[in-house]
């Protein structure tokens, strides 16, 4: 059977993943009083286009600037809009940290890490977040900058996150570790000279998406259905268990008790640079789809295609997706088309 979408009237309190400590917050979402719809993938005419961070234009970066700053003012005027950033941010703590129980199993968490589930899972968070930010500053081609760490043009911090003044800021950071420091991809390395550290990471991020991967679910994360313990992190894919977590905690404060903002689940998604650094996951996962390989790159498990998720759209709708509608290998993914705009203009 596969994952269900939480209930969220029956939403909890919150752990502290590795230790299990009760956390001094509510990062439970409100809840609707429509219960929620099955999403459906709007028609579209142009494609939205990620961009890396280094690469974002003046006018890009005051609309990305804008529409954050309109999120984060809905925190003052509801903080009970799903929009709001708060509200944005408290997804990722509830579906990691044990807010949320599986449908049905009152006993066991729910959790988004370390299985299969969690390439979809966090395409979807994006995906909305994405979108809400676009109709805050009504701007339908409105796409995330991505933090392409896996490039050596990529591997500083990205300094557009990186101005007090912006609201793309986050104060609880490695303040060691911004630029010109280079990031490394191996968990807590000590290793200080820059060309050893971007030549370990390019043969990181080889091993994690070409050599030290041998099946769909080692990259992806093995299978994680309805009844089952929350996944140990061996059960994560390469990506995940990797560079992915290396750049969570290279960039967290130290000093703080669980490596705050971006070192920790509960906190990670407080920091903007958050979304940037998934918009970098959710790039690599299309990537891989993309190396011919042996093997093959789609999973046809229904338990994982039918694994489904809730969150709240642009217009403060509820909605259930499911991870196999945003898996672009599935045979049966369909981009949605407005017939006017003719064939090339297809896109997810
Ligand atoms: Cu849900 Cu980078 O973690």
């Amino acid at each position: 059977k596969p994952i269900q979408p939480p209930d969220f009237t029956k939403c909890g309190d919150a752990r502290e993943s590795t230790t299990g400590d009760l956390l001094d917050l509510n990062c439970c979402p409100p809840v609707s009083d429509s219960g929620f719809v099955d999403y459906k993938l709007p028609g579209v005419s142009r494609l939205r286009r990620r961009r890396a961070a280094y690469d974002m234009s003046p006018t890009q970066l005051g609309q990305y600037e804008e529409a954050m700053r309109r999120m984060r003012a809905l925190d003052e005027t509801d903080p009970d809009d799903p929009r709001g950033f708060t509200q944005q941010a408290n997804i990722h703590c509830a579906y990691c940290n044990g807010a949320h129980d599986q449908l049905g199993y009152p006993c066991l968490d729910l959790s988004v890490h370390y299985s299969w589930i969690f390439f979809p899972f966090h395409r979807w968070y994006l995906y909305f977040f994405e979108r809400i930010l676009g109709s805050l500053i009504d701007d339908p081609d409105f796409a995330l900058p991505y933090w392409n760490w896996d490039n050596p043009r990529g591997m500083q911090f990205p300094a557009i996150f990186n101005n007090p003044n912006s609201p793309l800021y986050d104060s609880f950071r490695n303040q060691k570790h911004v630029p010109p420091a280079i990031a490394s991809l191996i968990l807590r390395n000590e290793a200080t000279d820059p060309t050893q550290i971007i030549s370990e990471n390019l043969s990181i991020m080889y091993n994690e998406m070409i050599g030290g991967v041998n099946s769909a679910v080692e990259f992806m994360g093995q299978p994680y259905r309805a009844g089952d313990q929350v996944p140990p992190m061996s059960l994560g894919g390469t990506l995940e268990r990797g560079s992915h977590i290396a750049i969570h905690a290279w960039v967290g404060d130290p000093d703080k008790p669980y490596n705050e903002d971006l070192g920790n689940f509960y906190s990670a998604a407080r920091d903007p640079v958050f979304f940037a650094h998934h918009s970098n996951v959710d790039r690599l996962w299309a990537i891989w789809q993309g190396i011919k390989t042996k093997y093959q790159k789609t999973i046809l498990d229904r338990d994982y295609l039918d694994a489904s998720f809730l969150f709240y759209d642009e217009n403060k709708q509820l909605v259930r997706v499911k991870a196999g509608d945003c898996d672009t290998s599935q045979p049966e993914y369909q981009p949605q088309c407005t017939p006017s705009h003719g064939p090339d203009s297809c896109g997810q």
